[in-house]
């Protein structure tokens, strides 16, 4: 089928697996991401680009997404919500790092027109290919006079980038909103919208988006775990190579156990990285679960964001200037 594209809409390509090739179709599990631009992706989906416009921004594996593509983005999405002859801007992005890049997009709106990124989980060239049903879908949502905001788009279903995790590494369906229901679902070829679950308060502040566009160098920050064993030894590495890194460190998120739960060791650490100015914030390492102190800490504060995420706030709460 060939969905009608009524409205004017703004594609952004960046790679991933929906614009992947397997070496040999018949096994296409076996497969380099990124290797088609997207008029072959949407020729390959048999959709119809009259009424879309659309843009390469970057062809990578999103494993290697990071400002150098975000701050691009950033600028092509804030030029297309501008004209007036645009309604909507979709994204086809990998989904290994689908999370981050959504979670930036929603922090740094409200964009007054829908922002719809979806991906694949499969090549291109698959035979049971799921990219061309996920962007008509895509489409279809931000095309939904209901539809407002961020979202991503896979497997029928649209979840807010607040709540999206990547849960599945080898299924179509790889996304869940965890604890919360996705803001949408295809049924009978038609979007059902859900209200929007509760926002989870976000730590820290937010630059504006000339800052982000003009700065290059985002505040470094590291992802550090906490595990059985973990006794600090790897942050007072990080502390001790920061000096002499090319970007000097400026926070750590840790993936804490259970509810933020931190080994002596591993805390006796963080107070030292924080006594040099870095900052922490305690995230959970469970899927589902999030950080929750009672009391002050003396090693970080606790974010209801998982480490993912936390790792883009914090960056841009230091861009932004705090402390
Ligand atoms: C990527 O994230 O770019 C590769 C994996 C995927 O899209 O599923």
């Amino acid at each position: 089928m060939h969905p009608q594209i009524n409205l004017k809409t703004v594609v952004l390509g960046t790679g991933g697996t929906i614009a992947g090739l397997a070496a040999d179709p018949s096994n296409p599990s076996n497969y380099k991401a990124s290797q088609l631009g997207l008029t072959d992706i949407l020729q390959q989906a048999g959709i119809q680009t009259a009424g879309l416009e659309m843009q390469d921004v970057a062809r990578i594996d999103s494993k290697d997404m990071g400002p150098a593509v975000w701050r691009p983005l950033l600028q092509a999405i804030s030029q297309a919500q501008e004209r007036s002859d645009v309604q909507a801007v979709i994204i086809t992005h990998g989904t290994d790092t689908i999370e981050e890049t959504a979670f930036l997009l929603e922090v740094m709106g409200p964009w007054p027109k829908p922002v719809v990124l979806t991906c694949a989980m499969q090549p291109a060239d698959s035979p049971t290919a799921d990219g061309p049903g996920n962007l008509r879908d895509a489409l279809l949502l931000a095309q939904h006079p209901a539809f407002k905001g961020v979202a991503v788009v896979c497997a029928g279903k649209a979840h807010h980038p607040q709540h999206l995790q990547k849960i599945r590494t080898d299924q179509d369906d790889a996304f869940s909103s965890g604890l919360s229901q996705p803001l949408a679902q295809m049924h009978k070829g038609q979007w059902l919208l859900r209200e929007p679950a509760d926002q989870l308060p976000r730590n820290g502040r937010t630059p504006d988006l000339q800052t982000l566009l003009n700065t290059a160098d985002w505040p470094r920050v590291e992802w550090v775990s906490n595990h059985a064993s973990a006794d600090g030894e790897m942050v007072m590495s990080l502390l001790a190579g920061s000096s002499k890194a090319k970007r000097p460190l400026r926070g750590l998120v840790v993936a804490a156990t259970g509810s933020g739960t931190i080994s002596v060791g591993m805390e006796n650490a963080l107070i030292q990285a924080r006594a040099v100015g870095i900052e922490v914030w305690v995230s959970s390492r469970c899927v589902w679960g999030q950080a929750r102190f009672y009391d002050d800490k003396p090693y970080g504060v606790a974010t209801s964001l998982n480490p993912a995420k936390a790792m883009v706030a914090l960056s841009l709460s230091l861009l932004a200037g705090t402390r």
